[in-house]
């Protein structure tokens, strides 16, 4: 599903690409708290990168550890493994022509299976599971490929308004290869009801990209008595790219 998604976007032909301001949400949207004090008060200004912003630090695969793409063992004590569904996440990150990118870094991050984080702000009851840390990272391959293994996170509570809860979700951040080429961006799960309910989720304007952001369950890639897999690509540029939270319009 997610293959077709992709492929049914109008390829992209220009040196230029506008950038699309009804696909991307508004800076301001205060339903989603954090918005308001977030969202520019003043007129933008554009600054030009520097040489060494766009042209370095290039990543290689010495940097990973081996198990850095393995969040069920990455944190946990020898023979044990981190609780909950056990999941294989993975895809392509692709440039607007829907070519695959070599070598980008992706990191990822999230709540554990009872949507509780291992950091020293969070407020949920939820317990930590001790073989449980909650990041890992990769880089892509040649056709821009990526996989990791996980545990599928569990929603949490956040205080937005007096009820609201996020989605199961997975953050991603995509180096390119310079410090100012950094894109973060969140996956959800295909069928999570919260989806809709999610005031983060409400300040986007296009259901296509609400659905662009949400992986999908692909029976084929799961591995039989262990872990079901969820696909999901990231498209970095172009009309239809992948929203980026750092990227929002006005911010
Ligand atoms: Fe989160």
């Amino acid at each position: 599903m997610s293959e077709n998604r992709l492929s049914n976007r109008k390829p992209e032909t220009g040196a230029f690409f506008q950038r699309d301001r009804e696909w991307h949400p508004q800076g301001y949207t205060p339903w989603y708290k954090t918005s308001v004090l977030r969202s520019p008060q003043k007129a933008l200004l554009s600054l030009d990168n520097t040489i060494s912003e766009i042209t370095g630090p290039v990543f290689g695969h010495n940097i990973l550890g081996e198990l850095d793409h393995d969040l069920i063992h990455n944190f946990a004590k020898p023979g044990e493994s981190a609780i909950g569904p056990r999941i294989i996440v993975y895809g392509r990150v692709l440039d607007e022509r829907g070519k695959g990118v070599p070598g980008a870094l992706l990191e990822f991050w999230q709540a554990n299976a009872g949507g509780r984080y291992r950091h020293k702000k969070e407020g949920y009851i939820a317990p930590l599971d001790p073989n449980f840390g909650g990041c890992g990272r990769t880089i892509t391959d040649e056709d821009g490929g990526y996989a990791f293994r996980t545990i599928q996170p569990g929603p949490y509570p956040w205080p937005n308004g007096p009820n609201d809860w996020r989605p199961a979700h997975i953050h991603f951040s995509v180096f390119g290869h310079g410090f100012a080429q950094r894109l973060i961006t969140q996956m959800y799960f295909e069928g999570d009801p919260l989806i809709p309910l999610c005031p983060i989720v409400k300040t986007i304007n296009d259901p296509v990209a609400i659905s662009d952001l949400t992986a999908v369950l692909d029976m084929g890639a799961t591995k039989p008595m262990d872990s079901r897999a969820y696909k999901f690509d990231i498209v970095l540029r172009g009309r239809r790219s992948t929203l980026f939270e750092n990227r929002m319009e006005g911010n």
